[in-house]
């Protein structure tokens, strides 16, 4: 099939990981250099997001220079020259999986649901929803194409812009990684939680405190490379292995005191980890800590079962089903809202993936 010109839409949600990627296996295989890229060293599964998403327009159109790349880039509405390196790059890594990317000039145009620099990295659902609109061109060209391959490629190209958005492709709750307890997990591509989650998962809030909405300290990149000699890797890795097989067993049997156990202590070993590597960072903010305190206090006082975790920022993700959402709420508003940066909190929800507009 050939086609000159058209577009497509899709939105795709970010995602909380429960089980932190941390870590990228050293590139080893020089003759093979591009599927050795952004291989974890762990694996990880993560709560897809419902209300935080990246809104992605790609337009295409067939051009005679096919020698390079060529794109335009819209940023809610304006030209963004600063996000283009991170799209070049992208469009490189994944060149030689997608072959007729050359042969059109895109305009590529973005935008998220959530506040720009809020201190939630947009990263995952922007690569994702641009790994969609890719495939779908993809589809377009090759229509044979099954919708298995569809999603597990656009997660597999997302994975190259950027680890964690491969999964934030399809399914509520995904894990990325060979695992030996998750059947058919892989290190290339995300893939839905093959089990029956229990209903204790269902509708799970994630509330999230914007308790610093400043620049990144340490980029992910920079963040991932600090596990190469670090004294505790290896044991981190076997960690997350055995937190991962456990947390299957909880997303099956709705058990929330194991799963507010490994949840906390896995954001918890995130941070210990850049605190415990060379160069050292401490990510959380004294508010961070008294948003830590204030839940655990809650918790044993009411035994609500809400707890906490953390991307690599000071910002405090509270998760808790949906039967105590009134309680907790209730309880942000008047506890934890004042250590928020201008009062500022998302309230988001577990949703199930990319939607084609
Ligand atoms: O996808 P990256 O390279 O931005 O890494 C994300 C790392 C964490 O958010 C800290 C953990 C995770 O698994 O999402």
């Amino acid at each position: 099939v050939t086609i000159d010109n058209g577009s497509f839409q899709w939105s795709a949600p970010s995602n909380i990981a429960l089980v932190k990627y941390w870590g990228k296996r050293e590139n080893t295989n020089s003759s093979n250099a591009i599927s050795s890229e952004q291989i974890p060293a762990n694996p990880s599964v993560s709560f897809t997001l419902n209300h935080c998403k990246t809104i992605t327009k790609l337009a295409f159109a067939k051009k005679q220079d096919q020698s390079s790349f060529s794109f335009d880039l819209l940023f809610e509405g304006q030209p963004k020259e600063e996000f283009k390196p991170k799209i070049q790059k992208f469009l490189e890594r994944i060149a030689v999986y997608c072959p007729y990317l050359k042969e059109y000039h895109f305009t590529i145009a973005t935008e998220n649901t959530f506040p720009h620099s809020s201190g939630i990295a947009s990263s995952a659902s922007g690569m994702a929803a641009l790994a969609m609109n890719i495939m779908s061109l993809e589809k377009a060209l090759y229509p044979e194409m099954t919708e298995d391959f569809f999603y597990q490629k656009a997660s597999f190209l997302a994975r190259l812009g950027s680890g964690s958005a491969c999964r934030s492709v399809k399914g509520s709750v995904v894990v990325w990684g060979n695992n030996t307890s998750i059947n058919g997990s892989s290190d290339l591509f995300g893939v839905e939680f093959p089990n029956t989650i229990h209903a204790n998962f269902k509708n799970y809030q994630d509330t999230i405190l914007l308790v610093d909405k400043g620049e990144k300290v340490v980029s992910s990149t920079v963040g991932h490379n600090l596990m190469h000699n670090h004294p505790f890797a290896e044991q981190r890795f076997e960690q997350a292995h055995q937190n991962l097989s456990k947390l299957k067993k909880v997303l099956e049997n709705g058990d929330l005191q194991q799963f507010i156990q490994i949840v906390e202590s896995e954001a918890l070993t995130l941070h210990a980890m850049m605190m415990t590597s060379l160069p050292y960072f401490i990510l959380m903010k004294p508010n961070t800590l008294e948003i830590i305190n204030k839940i655990w206090k809650f918790r044993n006082e009411t035994q609500t079962p809400v707890c906490f975790t953390l991307d690599a920022g000071a910002n405090v993700h509270v998760l808790y089903p949906e039967n105590v959402s009134e309680t907790v709420l209730q309880f942000i508003q008047a506890e934890l809202v004042g250590y928020c940066q201008n009062g500022n909190y998302i309230c988001d929800q577990i949703g199930e993936g990319a939607i084609n507009l």
